[in-house]
C-alpha cells in the first residue's frame, strides 16, 4: 500500500496462504482446454466472519474485450481507438499494446474452464464493437458475431450466466475519424450496433450493460487525455458526456423494441464524495465534485434531468446546453432494470475543489483504499434514487504478483476483497438490493495506459507463454462462492 499524499485535481488514471488446489500452471492453447478439477467439497462450511449473503446472490468475475482478447486483426475485426492510441509513442507505459493481451480470443475455452472450476456463477465480458461492425456502421461481420456466440454458448454449457457489456471503450476508429463521441450521430450508430447484438444474442444473454463508465471516457479520454482518444479538451468533454448518455438511452430503446424479456442496465463508476476538512463540509466545491462524479450520470438516467446546480452555472456548462436537444432527456431516462456500480475509490475535496488523498493507495495511485465508501455509495443511491436492483459490476485491486513456482501469493487482494465484500454485506443488511458481485478481474490484463505493469487478476497470466496460474485469491474466492459468504 502507498501512503496518502496531496494530489492535484486529477481523476483516477490521470495520476497517472492457503495451498492452491486449483488448476495450477495451465499452459493450454485453443484446442486443448481441459483443466484439472478442483478438490472436492463437502457441505459448505459457515462463513468464518459469519457474513452469509442472501440466497440467490450471484458471484461473478468481470473482464473487457480490449483488455484480454488480443487477436486484433482476426476474423475481420476493424481498428479501435485503443489500437490507434497504443500506436502513439509515449501513451502507454512500456510501449505496451492490446495486440496479444491474454490471447483470450484463442484461449477462451481455457478461461471458461477456469471460471467453472472456481464455481463462478456469472461472467461479465464486453463485446468489441469493431469485431461486429469493423467501421462502426453497416451490416454485421458474421465471424465477429460467431466468436461471441461461441463464448456465450460455452458459458451456458458450464452453467455460467452471461452479462454482456456493449461498450467498454473500444470505439471503431472509423467513427473516431468522423468525430467520435463528440458527434451526436455516434449515439445513433451505437444504437444500431446494439440492435444487431440484441438480435444475435438477445435470447441467450439475460442481462445487458450499455456503456461502461461514461465518466472515465469523458474525464480520462477528453479532459486529462490519458486514455484514447487522448484529448485534452474540457469543452468537448461536455458533448461527449451528453452523447454517451444519449447512446445509452437509444440502446435501451432498441432493446425494448427488440421485444426481449431480458434486462438492461447502465454501468457507472460511482465515488462517494466527502469534504476533505471541516472548512469544506457543505461547500459548493463538494457539491460540484459530487455532480461531476455521480449526479451528472445518475440524474439524467434515473430522474430525467441534469443536476440543476450544475446547469445553473451557465458559463461552465454552456457546451452542455448547446448539445441538449428536445426530447433527449426522455430518451436517456428510458427505464432500466438495474444499475451496475463499479467501485474503486472515494473522493475527498477541499474548499478550492482540489482532490485530496486521505487513505493509502494501491499500486494504481489513483485508487485510495476505503471499503466503507462502497457501503456509503450504495446507501446513497437508495436514498436519492430509490430501490433500484444493483449489481456491483467491478471491484478489485492491482498487486505486484510474481509466481513462486506454481503458487502466486496475493494477500493484499484477499484483504481488499474481504473488506469490500463486508461493506456490500452491510449495505444489504441496511436494505440495499445488491443482487450480484463481479470481481475485477478474472485475468491479469492490459490495464489501459498502465499497460501490463498492473496485475488486476485473480488468475496470473504470463504474457510471454500465456500460461495461467490461479492466485491465492482465486482459491479464496472459490471458497467464498462455495460458502456464499465471508
Ligand atoms: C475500471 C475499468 C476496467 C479496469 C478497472 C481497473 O475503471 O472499467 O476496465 O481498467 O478500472
Amino acid at each position: 500500500m502507498r501512503q496518502p499524499s496531496q494530489s492535484p485535481r486529477l481523476s483516477r488514471r490521470s495520476l497517472v496462504g492457503a495451498m492452491i488446489t486449483l488448476p495450477t500452471a495451465i499452459t493450454l492453447g485453443c484446442d486443448s482446454h481441459s483443466v484439472p478439477t478442483p478438490r472436492r467439497r463437502g457441505a459448505s462450511p459457515s462463513p468464518p466472519e459469519g457474513r452469509r449473503f442472501p440466497d440467490g446472490f450471484r458471484w461473478g468475475v468481470a473482464t473487457s474485450a480490449y483488455q484480454i482478447e488480443g487477436a486484433v486483426k482476426a476474423d475481420g475485426r476493424g481498428q479501435s481507438i485503443w489500437d490507434a492510441f497504443c500506436a502513439v509513442p509515449g501513451r502507454i507505459s512500456g510501449g505496451d499494446t492490446g495486440e496479444q493481451a491474454a490471447d483470450h480470443y484463442h484461449r477462451y475455452l481455457t478461461d471458461l474452464d477456469i471460471m467453472q472450476s472456481l464455481g463462478v456463477q456469472t461472467y461479465r465480458f464486453s463485446i468489441a464493437w469493431p469485431r461486429i461492425q469493423p467501421d462502426g456502421r453497416g451490416s454485421a461481420n458474421q465471424r465477429g458475431l460467431d466468436f461471441y456466440k461461441r463464448l456465450v454458448d460455452g458459458l451456458l454449457e458450464r452453467g455460467i450466466e452471461p452479462l454482456a457489456t456493449l461498450y467498454h471503450w473500444d470505439l471503431p476508429q472509423a467513427l473516431q475519424e468522423t468525430g467520435g463521441w463528440e458527434q451526436r450521430d455516434t449515439a445513433q450508430r451505437f444504437a444500431d450496433y446494439a440492435a444487431i447484438m440484441f438480435e444475435a444474442l438477445g435470447s441467450s444473454v439475460p442481462t445487458w450493460a450499455t456503456i461502461n463508465e461514461p465518466k472515465t471516457i469523458a474525464e480520462v479520454g477528453y479532459v486529462s487525455g490519458f486514455h484514447a482518444p487522448g484529448k485534452r479538451d474540457p469543452e468537448a468533454a461536455w458533448a461527449v458526456r451528453h452523447h454517451l448518455l444519449l447512446a445509452h438511452g437509444l440502446a435501451v430503446r432498441a432493446f425494448r423494441d427488440s421485444g426481449r424479456a431480458r434486462r438492461i442496465c447502465p454501468v457507472l463508476n460511482l465515488a462517494p464524495v466527502y469534504p476533505a476538512d471541516d472548512a469544506s463540509a457543505g461547500s459548493t466545491a463538494v457539491a460540484v465534485a459530487d455532480a461531476m462524479e455521480n449526479r451528472i450520470y445518475l440524474d439524467p438516467i434515473f430522474k430525467g434531468s441534469y443536476p440543476q446546480d450544475l446547469l445553473a452555472d451557465q458559463d461552465k456548462t454552456a457546451a452542455l446546453h448547446r448539445v441538449i436537444k428536445d426530447g433527449d432527456l426522455n430518451v436517456i431516462a428510458a427505464p432500466v432494470d438495474l444499475l451496475g456500480v463499479n467501485y474503486y475509490n472515494p473522493v475527498y475535496v477541499d474548499t478550492s475543489g482540489t482532490y485530496v488523498m486521505k487513505h493509502p493507495t494501491s499500486m494504481a495511485t489513483w485508487q485510495q483504499l476505503y471499503p466503507d465508501g462502497l457501503h456509503d455509495v450504495l446507501l446513497r443511491v437508495r436514498q436519492d434514487y430509490g430501490d433500484i436492483p444493483i449489481s456491483i459490476t467491478e471491484n478489485g485491486i492491482p498487486t505486484d504478483d510474481a509466481p513462486d513456482g506454481t503458487v502466486v501469493y496475493d494477500p493484499e487482494r484477499i484483504e481488499f476483497l474481504r473488506t469490500h465484500l463486508a461493506a456490500v454485506h452491510r449495505a444489504i443488511e441496511d436494505g440495499v438490493g445488491v443482487e450480484s458481485y463481479y470481481l475485477w478481474s478474472l485475468l491479469d490484463n492490459f490495464e489501459w495506459s498502465a499497460g501490463y505493469s498492473q496485475r488486476w487478476g485473480i488468475v496470473y497470466v504470463d504474457f510471454d507463454s500465456q500460461q495461467r496460474i490461479p492466485k491465492d485469491s482465486a482459491q479464496w474466492y472459490q471458497d467464498t462462492i462455495a460458502r456464499n459468504g465471508i
